[in-house]
């Protein structure tokens, strides 16, 4: 199954240059996904090093154990916002360096089953964890209009929420709203595209952040980095949009300013002109990294 499935790493050099400074150190991969950072990282690693992946999708897991495939890797299935509470239960009171990889894997968005894509016909689905209760088809088909305006506003920062969130009550009226293309043919009747960029993304979007509660587990992290870390350990954490790297900015200013942390770069750490070349997905890439001190 695993050879199948790609997600090339974003930043991994960056990252693994600016977090992995304790060569058998404890380190968490916080978004575990393909295993793509984590094997990159073990490779850079000594052998009495451990990495506690997690990862919220159990398909995931699966590929990443078979292709990382290294007994210093433990692969938890299980949110990163349970992190303190597992490594407290393997007796571990503190990490070396910590990576949050946010948003979702290409395994997520090009397998047309698990319903993230806007290029492939799916259910209407976007859960992380499939185990989990809320889906998109539940939000799109039961929320009512202000809740779909707010999510489709905050989330998706869309300009056209009101219309879209109009028409998709007109449309769940004729039946429910089962499908991606379903969804993507409601948005196209009532928002023109800007470019390359189709005119569903950012509703698409809106929808993934509420059913995963994304925002809301980076906020949560965010405020127990103070657990996590061990004294001198750095976390970093890659964004893809202006949202989270707006609460990863903000809540990295606070911490410094009420003292004990630092940050350890001025700027953000952007990809190169050749990763973004090589992969396009790395363009809006975004690497925070604080300290502890
Ligand atoms: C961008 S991918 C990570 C890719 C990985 N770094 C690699 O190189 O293969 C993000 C992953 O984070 C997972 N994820 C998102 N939110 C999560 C959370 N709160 N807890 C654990 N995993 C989460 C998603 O299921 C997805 O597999």
């Amino acid at each position: 199954m695993a050879a199948h499935w790609t997600h090339i790493p974003v930043l991994a050099a960056e990252a693994a240059e600016l977090l992995l400074r304790q060569p058998n150190g404890v380190y968490i991969d916080a978004t575990l996904g393909l295993g793509g950072h984590a094997s990159y990282f073990l490779a850079r690693l000594g052998t009495e090093a451990r990495l506690f992946g997690f990862d919220k999708d159990e398909e995931a897991l699966a590929i990443a154990r078979e292709r990382v495939n290294d007994p210093r890797l433990h692969a938890v299935h299980a949110s990163y916002t349970q992190a303190a509470e597992v490594l407290r239960q393997a007796g571990i009171d503190g990490v070396d360096g910590a990576l949050f990889d946010l948003g979702l894997s290409s395994y997520q968005l090009d397998n047309p089953v698990r319903g993230f894509s806007l290029q492939r016909d799916g259910p209407l689905d976007m859960r992380f964890d499939i185990s989990a209760p809320l889906t998109a088809a539940q939000i799109v088909n039961e929320w009512g209009l202000l809740d779909l305006e707010r999510i489709l506003t905050e989330y998706g920062e869309e300009k056209n929420a009101h219309a879209i969130a109009m028409a998709i009550m007109a449309a769940r009226r004729q039946g429910p709203v089962k499908t991606t293309f379903e969804l993507k043919k409601i948005v196209e009747g009532v928002v023109r595209g800007r470019g390359k960029i189709h005119p569903a993304t950012q509703t698409f979007q809106a929808l993934r952040i509420a059913v995963n509660d994304e925002l809301g587990c980076v906020q949560q992290v965010l405020s127990v980095l103070p657990q996590l870390l061990k004294r001198n350990g750095r976390a970093g954490i890659i964004t893809f949009h202006s949202l989270e790297d707006r609460l990863v900015k903000n809540r990295f200013k606070e911490l410094v300013a009420g003292g004990g942390w630092r940050l350890v770069n001025k700027h953000v750490v952007a990809p190169q002109y050749a990763e973004v070349r090589q992969n396009p997905r790395a363009r809006s890439a975004k690497l925070r990294v604080i300290e502890r001190v």
